[in-house]
């Protein structure tokens, strides 16, 4: 295992005042998007989409990588009549940003349950990454969920086997010299509060250490991209940018050895101005703390996609509005990570 690459890519990859874009929707999620704007989810609009995105002039100043779906791996930017056509990873290498990969397959029920769930993907996986990495591919994410519902769930039983995958997964990557991303995602959907999303995150994440640790998994070349704690979105008690930062902060101390590379969060479903104004109350509160703690920032979807997708329609014309809304959205999270944001 090719450790100084993997910790040489994490660090990068968290560097300061940089994030991730999570640009790897599936084919049925980036349909939902979709669909709300009447744009058809045909592959050659996915790919006009995504390189509206990447070719956003300056993006490299505040984005350090972009996670891919693998469709968009293999396919080529378009430029102007006539110009040379140069894959998606290549270009994006070119301008200092680094490909990645969601390599997961989504979901499926958990042992007959209609509510747990486990993730799909890791009997074809070891095979698929060394396509990945010979594709340009530097990192890859892999995501667990859990829903929060009654006492009865997440099941220690479904966290578990979760938690097996995701160590299974991280250690293949490591084994071919991909950094994994981590994701154990404790879902935002119900009405529990946020001391009941800070007791079940806890309790995934000692697990998912656990497992991570049993089968050595070489921490400062892996990153975990976990959720806030959070109150359920139909909680009627929701929780300001301050409560959401010290519990936070307050799991992820008691739960990820500090040899970790880096956390970065996902945005699941807040409005995008919650999740710039949590991950900044969350670095400011790491800063105010003194302790030398994991670098800290964002791999947000939704949160850097929503607007810059609304403005954009599907419409040729709207391009460089949608793109400047990105970079906006980009330098927000960027100023956040640095605790810097509205400030
Ligand atoms: P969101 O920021 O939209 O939650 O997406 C991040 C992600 O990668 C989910 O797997």
């Amino acid at each position: 295992m090719d450790t100084n690459k993997l910790e040489q890519i994490a660090k990068l990859l968290v560097a300061p005042g940089k994030g991730i874009l999570a640009a790897d929707e599936s084919l049925s999620t980036i349909e939902k998007r979709f669909i709300l704007l009447g744009i058809e989810n045909t592959e050659e609009n996915r790919r006009v989409y995504r390189q509206m995105l990447f070719t956003t002039p300056a993006i490299e100043e505040y984005i350090s990588g972009v996670i891919l779906f693998e469709e968009t791996l293999y396919q080529t930017l378009h430029g102007a009549e006539g110009e040379k056509t140069i894959l998606f990873p290549d270009f994006l290498i070119g301008r200092k940003i680094i490909p990645g990969i969601k390599v997961d397959q989504g979901l499926q029920d958990f042992e007959g349950s209609e509510v747990e769930k486990i993730t799909k993907g890791i009997e074809t996986l070891q095979e698929r990454l060394i396509d990945y990495a010979k594709s340009g591919a530097k990192f890859t994410k892999w995501r667990a969920v859990f829903t929060i519902k009654d006492e009865a769930m997440p099941t220690d039983a479904c966290i578990l086997e979760n938690a097996k995958l995701l160590a299974k997964y991280a250690l293949f990557a490591q084994e071919v010299g991909l950094v994994p991303i981590v994701e154990p995602e404790v879902l935002v959907e119900g009405s529990h509060t946020i001391d009941k999303c800070k007791e079940v995150t806890e309790r995934v994440l000692k697990v998912v250490f656990e497992e991570l640790k049993e089968k050595e998994i070489y921490f400062p070349g892996m990153i975990l991209k976990p959720n806030m704690i959070l109150p359920g979105k139909d909680c009627i008690d929701q929780s300001n940018s301050k409560e959401v930062a010290e519990k936070t902060l307050e799991v992820l101390e008691r739960c990820v050895p500090d040899e970790v590379a880096g956390i970065v969060f996902l945005s699941g479903g807040q409005s995008d101005e919650d999740a710039t104004l949590n991950l900044n109350e969350i670095v400011k509160l790491a800063q105010k703390s003194g302790k030398n703690l994991w670098p800290i920032t964002f791999s947000y979807g939704r949160d850097l996609q929503d607007s810059p997708i609304k403005v954009w329609q599907g419409k040729e014309e709207n391009i460089l509005l949608a793109r400047s809304e990105f970079y906006k959205k980009a330098k927000e999270n960027s100023l956040a990570s640095q605790g810097k944001y509205l400030n």
